[in-house]
């Protein structure tokens, strides 16, 4: 949905990168009103940030008004969210002070959108404990902070205060732009991808899952406030920023991580393609070509069906994927494995599987209920799984 995201850019070499910022978030379909400080329009001209965001530039307090608009006002209260990016040691200490003396901080002072403050500057200035007070005021006072990253810094040193990846900035303003924090002191586990079961030490089994449906559904767990925690087997997605990780690669190592996060969560959704089998002896050598070979294969634990039966508070979520008999699995699995809800889909069905970006789900759940979903992307299959499993939190 398109939204208004006003930009505060200040004078800091990493000024070059919100120019390529604006351009992302313009194509993604949101509005993007740009101001600058005095120093930063030192850096870029007005006119590079007016030709992305294709909407004028402001810099100047008292430049002649092209509207009857009060300007920094009418700005403050179009945005959805306020951008502060780079954000210099001189700004984060100006906003936490409440100080307003130019256009950009009497704006920000007159907003009451959500602020993204994305700090870049120096190592040793990042690391002052002036600025280190300053970032946790703002902190308190509900302003997210993105963490600059660590690295060669433009001054020629190496440390943290340089501006973290746009995609982290990107992910702090969807978060922003989410006011409704239903999720809020909740904790969420989810877990996404494929299992690999090893042969020897190069080959291994495993299945055609992206990950996609989990990694939604612990992005958008994420967004509506969440403490997030997703097991996940190897893929190549990026998992939305401020979600901790638990990298695994087989069934047995996915079973350690779940049990272990098991009792302290609230919510338990398990979207990853579990492998049922393994091979009984992993070969410790690469196994020799020959004319012909079986492996035996052995069972793998059921990770969901032991959360289950250990199930005490917690909200617990299986998916189902299955080529025929859908429903009649689905509900069978639903009661097997002691489960709240369970989502079901048919890899046949179009939009519907792996790798897709759609999906196409029933849920049903424990009292009987079975809801058929259009098909839609699994961001919002996400969002439909986190609704119904607040609803059962809160029964
Ligand atoms: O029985 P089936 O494997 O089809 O059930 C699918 C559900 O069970 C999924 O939620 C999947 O993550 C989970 N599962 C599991 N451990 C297994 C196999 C599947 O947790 N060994």
């Amino acid at each position: 949905m398109s939204k208004n995201i006003v930009v505060a850019v200040c004078g800091g070499i990493a000024v070059y990168k919100t120019v390529d910022l604006v351009s992302r978030l313009k194509k993604k379909g949101h509005n993007v009103y740009v101001m600058m400080t005095k120093s930063a329009c030192e850096f870029v001209t007005p006119l590079t940030f007016q030709t992305m965001s294709q909407n004028e530039v402001v810099t100047d307090m008292f430049a002649p008004v092209s509207n009857w608009e009060v300007e920094h006002i009418s700005l403050a209260t179009k945005a959805d969210v306020m951008l502060v990016c780079p954000a210099t040691a001189n700004i984060i200490g100006k906003i936490a002070s409440g100080i307003a003396d130019d256009f950009v901080t009497t704006t920000i002072m007159a907003t009451k959108a959500p602020k993204v403050i994305c700090p870049a500057m120096n190592n040793n200035m990042y690391d002052n404990v002036v600025v280190q007070r300053n970032l946790s005021k703002l902190k308190n006072d509900g302003c997210y902070i993105v963490e600059p990253g660590e690295g060669f810094l433009a001054c020629g040193t190496v440390g943290k205060g340089r501006l973290t990846e746009l995609e982290n900035i990107e992910d702090a303003i969807e978060e922003a732009l989410c006011t409704d924090k239903d999720l809020l002191g909740k904790r969420v586990l989810v877990t996404a991808g494929p299992t690999r079961e090893a042969i020897d030490p190069v080959r291994y089994i495993t299945n055609h899952s992206s990950g996609k449906m989990g990694y939604e559904i612990a992005k958008r767990a994420r967004i509506r406030g969440a403490e997030v925690t997703l097991v996940s087997g190897q893929v190549s997605l990026r998992p939305f920023s401020g979600i901790n990780i638990i990298p695994v690669t087989s069934a047995q190592d996915m079973y350690n991580a779940v049990i272990n996060e098991y009792d302290h969560s609230d919510i338990v959704i398990k979207a990853a393609a579990v492998a049922d089998f393994t091979p009984k002896d992993k070969s410790e050598h690469k196994i020799k070509k020959s004319d012909s070979m079986s492996l035996e294969l052995t069972k793998n634990p059921d990770i969901l069906m032991n959360l289950g039966e250990k199930k005490a508070h917690q909200v617990l979520v299986g998916f189902c994927m299955e080529t025929k008999e859908l429903m009649e699995n689905a509900r069978k699995k639903l009661a097997k494995k002691n489960l709240d809800f369970i989502v079901a889909n048919n890899l046949n069905t179009k939009g519907a599987g792996f790798g897709t970006d759609t999906n196409v789900v029933t849920i049903i759940d424990k009292l009987g209920n079975e809801q058929s979903l259009d098909i839609m992307s699994k961001g919002d299959v996400a969002d439909i799984v986190l609704d119904k499993a607040l609803e059962f939190i809160r029964k």
